[in-house]
């Protein structure tokens, strides 16, 4: 459970989110809104990368500010640029690492590793360098990394922007099977369609909270 209290962000004088407030509890919620309507400063509160100016951000109980490592375990953070996310050299390598404290075993954290990569569109790129996958391939590794973690929230700012179709429908479908709660920053509205809720974010306030049909609708008519 993802919970915002009256929580406020500004840079110097501008204000980015004014009084935000929201229980989110549904396992699968998505965050649409303008360019530079607070988004991604409002998925990156979850885990304490960005700190409210007013206000504060529950996660399960814990506050990202005063207990960042103990809310760090348990979230997973998938971001637009892939890049910032891949530490090592190979695909197979890059989600070992990601098991390196829970699978002590070297071999055994490679099987798994390749399992969790042919689960989710890599199969067979366990040993390609992990720099030169595609922009789409690059974005599902970031994702296999997380998921190898297993975390209990799973936020994703942006994550298909770089995929094609056939990767976009896989992505779709392997949110809808995480057993994660999942908090979904996205301009690709097809993507929530089938979600618990969709919340609108214009000028860093909320003008929408609802199951996506009317939410979606609402900001359409905002944007017409
Ligand atoms: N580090 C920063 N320093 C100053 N201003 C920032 C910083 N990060 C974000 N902002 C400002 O905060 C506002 C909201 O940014 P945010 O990245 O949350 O928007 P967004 O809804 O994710 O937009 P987009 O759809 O373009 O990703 C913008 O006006 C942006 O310029
Ligand atoms: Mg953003």
């Amino acid at each position: 459970m993802i919970a915002y209290e009256s929580v406020g962000h500004r840079y110097g004088d501008r204000v980015v989110l004014d009084d935000v407030t929201l229980a989110l509890p549904e396992q699968r919620v998505g965050l649409v809104g303008a360019n530079g309507s607070g988004k991604s400063t409002l998925a990156r509160m979850v885990n304490g990368l960005v700190r409210p100016t007013s206000g504060r951000v529950l996660v399960d109980g814990l506050d990202p500010t005063s207990e960042g490592a103990k809310v760090r375990r348990r979230v997973g953070f998938v971001f637009t640029n892939p890049d910032s996310q891949i530490v090592m050299p190979t695909a197979g390598e890059d989600v070992a690492f990601s098991l390196r404290r829970t699978v002590r075993n070297r071999e055994e954290r490679a099987r798994r590793a390749a399992a969790v990569l042919a689960a989710h569109g890599l199969e067979g790129y366990a040993d390609h360098p992990a720099h030169q996958l595609s922009g789409g391939q690059k974005q599902l590794l970031a994702l296999c990394g997380m998921l190898a973690l297993d975390p209990d929230v799973l936020v994703c700012d942006e994550p298909t922007t770089l995929l094609d179709l056939r990767n976009t429908r896989r992505f779709a479908e392997i949110l809808a099977e995480l057993r994660q709660q999942v908090l979904v920053v996205t301009h690709d509205l097809d993507l929530l369609a089938d979600f618990d809720r969709v919340v609108v974010l214009d000028g860093g306030k909320v003008v929408a909270d609802d199951t996506p049909g009317p939410a979606i609708r609402y900001y359409r008519e905002l944007v017409a």
